[in-house]
């Protein structure tokens, strides 16, 4: 059984000045023991970078992980205003998005920039949850399969075994909009990943991944979302920026 992950994708919000009430709410929310929820469902929430290490020493009193939003491949250098994979290790820090949709479109990130990136994290350690998702367009040509189905190759090729590895389905129509994909609209995505996977790495192994559903999931749709046999978790936007709703969304995990 894969233990389900709910992962908060803060985007460029909130400052430091607002972690600590933000973590007190949202632990009270949880209700529950801590340790009762830990067992049962993990929880991540990716910050921007100069709230890493505060996050961090809040967060790991819960057992709540806090990953980056994304990292560079080279081990360092001359690459001004990025961040390297050995600067979030010394923060402790093991977790990054990579390929965010939003990084494709704002930033020029590419198949190939998002495959160099799985690369050096597999290599040095680092779990990457890689985004992969469909435009609207894309969706409306009936094209979404031989999208997800490119991203997903082009890092593939690159890697022997999965490692830690964690995809995110985040189709960029639902991103945001508050049109979020239908259960069974990601159920059938998020089964032709696991088959790509159990192409790849034998059904095993593909059986072991995680893969989240990203894309206006909230409190209102989560539990359709979690009784599809391939949807092992969520990546959450403005949601997780809720301390109660994203809780109500861990509970859910449960
Ligand atoms: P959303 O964002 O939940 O606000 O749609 C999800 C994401 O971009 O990861």
């Amino acid at each position: 059984m894969r233990k389900k992950l709910l992962a908060g994708n803060w985007k460029m919000n909130k400052l430091n000045a607002e972690l600590s009430d933000y973590f007190e709410q949202f632990t009270k929310a949880l209700r529950l023991n801590e340790t009762q929820v830990k067992n049962q469902v993990d929880t991540l929430f990716a910050v921007p970078y100069l709230l890493l290490e505060k996050s961090a020493s809040i967060a790991q009193k819960f057992g709540i992980s806090i990953a980056a939003q994304n990292v560079h491949w080279e081990k360092s250098g001359a690459f001004t205003g990025e961040v390297s994979i050995s600067m979030l290790k010394e923060l402790r820090v093991q977790t990054t998005l990579i390929g965010h949709s939003e990084r494709r479109q704002y930033f020029g990130e590419t198949d190939e920039t998002v495959t160099k990136k799985v690369k050096a994290c597999l290599e040095n350690g680092m779990t990457p949850i890689v985004c992969v998702g469909e435009r609207r367009e894309e969706r409306e040509q009936g094209k979404t399969s031989q999208v997800v189905s490119r991203q997903m190759q082009a890092f593939l090729e690159v890697i022997s075994s999965p490692g830690s590895l964690i995809v995110a389905y985040e189709p960029v129509w639902a991103i945001g909009t508050g049109l979020s994909a239908t259960s069974d609209q990601a159920q059938e995505v998020h089964a032709l990943i696991r088959d790509i996977l159990s192409k790849k790495f034998g059904k095993g192994t593909a059986d072991t991944i995680r893969i989240l559903y990203g894309g206006s999931a909230s409190p209102k749709n989560v539990d359709d979302l979690f009784t599809k046999p391939d949807i092992d978790g969520c990546l959450v936007g403005g949601a997780s920026l809720k301390p109660d709703e994203f809780a109500a969304m861990v509970l859910a995990g449960r």
